[in-house]
């Protein structure tokens, strides 16, 4: 049988489809955002041959956890713009090697990439949320402009950020129940801001980097892309809200608020599903 090039796999399909997405959205100007996807060998398989390595690149920091898995990842340096015409350019396929130190790449960067430099951050996330649910492959982060600026004009406080986007529309809470979770500024491409979302990431599928973007996990590119466009269309609302004058005359109550959350069938985050009204500020 024939072994179709990986080019034309479903996988790398998606990733085209959804950096042009995100770029369109203005959501991930010049190089910004990266997305990752860890495949399954069964996947690859009919597309790619998984023993031969093309080179080497070290990372620098401990993913030992999840040796011999298998991610396609935009490069670094990247303009998402382009990625839909050049696949194998900006992104690769990467296998982790068996000390957790390096990657394999086994497909793609073919003019000398390399991963994200949110590579820490991604793998750090796909170990923590594999331990939640093994079917939440991707992670995905972005620039969603509204939701940045609400990180400039909002208390960095999770019950309050996420009460406020709960409440710019009914979608929300049923969208991300858990919330949003937050951690400080920090500078991005580091062990540190990784180490920070993976810890957020064992109980949030969104966290917010203030002044910078937001990070997402989720099973499909659909079902993530789709908490980003969920949240940072509340965020949008709320900075509308900001420009009639800020003042909430109505509001989605908390009952209201737990209607949907029976409605639909899920649990909300129990520590935030009370609290202040945007109208008395009480
Ligand atoms: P990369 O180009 O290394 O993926 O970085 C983009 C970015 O958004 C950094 O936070
Ligand atoms: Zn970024």
């Amino acid at each position: 049988m024939t072994q179709e090039k990986f080019i034309n796999s479903p996988y790398v399909e998606q990733m085209r489809k959804i950096t042009n997405g995100l770029y369109t959205h203005g959501w991930d100007e010049r190089n910004g955002g990266n997305v990752s996807y860890q495949l399954l060998e069964s996947e690859i398989k009919p597309y790619a041959d998984t023993g031969k390595v093309l080179r080497n690149e070290s990372i620098d920091f401990d993913a030992s956890e999840i040796a011999g898995q298998y991610y396609l990842v935009t490069g670094t340096g990247r303009y998402f713009k382009n990625v839909i015409d050049n696949p194998e350019g900006d992104t690769g396929l990467v296998q982790i090697a068996k000390d957790g130190h390096s990657v394999d790449i086994l497909w793609g960067y073919n003019d000398g990439a390399q991963p994200t430099s949110e590579f820490p951050a991604h793998l750090m996330t796909h170990i923590n949320r594999q331990h939640v649910d093994s079917n939440q492959r991707i992670v995905m982060h972005c620039h969603p402009t509204n939701l940045i600026a609400m990180s400039f004009t909002v208390p960095l406080d999770e019950k309050t950020m996420t009460r406020i986007l709960w409440k710019m529309q009914a979608e929300s809470v049923v969208v991300f129940p858990e919330g949003l979770g937050i951690i400080p500024y920090m500078t991005p491409g580091t062990n540190q801001i990784g180490e920070a979302t993976a810890d957020k990431m064992k109980e949030f599928r969104l966290v917010l980097w203030p002044q910078h973007g937001v990070f997402a996990a989720g099973d499909s590119m659909d079902e993530t892309f789709g908490l980003i466009e969920t949240v940072e269309k509340a965020a949008l609302i709320y900075t509308t809200v900001q420009s009639q004058g800020g003042k909430f005359i109505q509001e989605i109550s908390d009952a209201d608020l737990e209607n949907l959350t029976h409605r639909f069938g899920i649990k909300p985050n129990p520590n935030f599903i009370m609290g202040k009204s945007l109208i008395s500020g009480k």
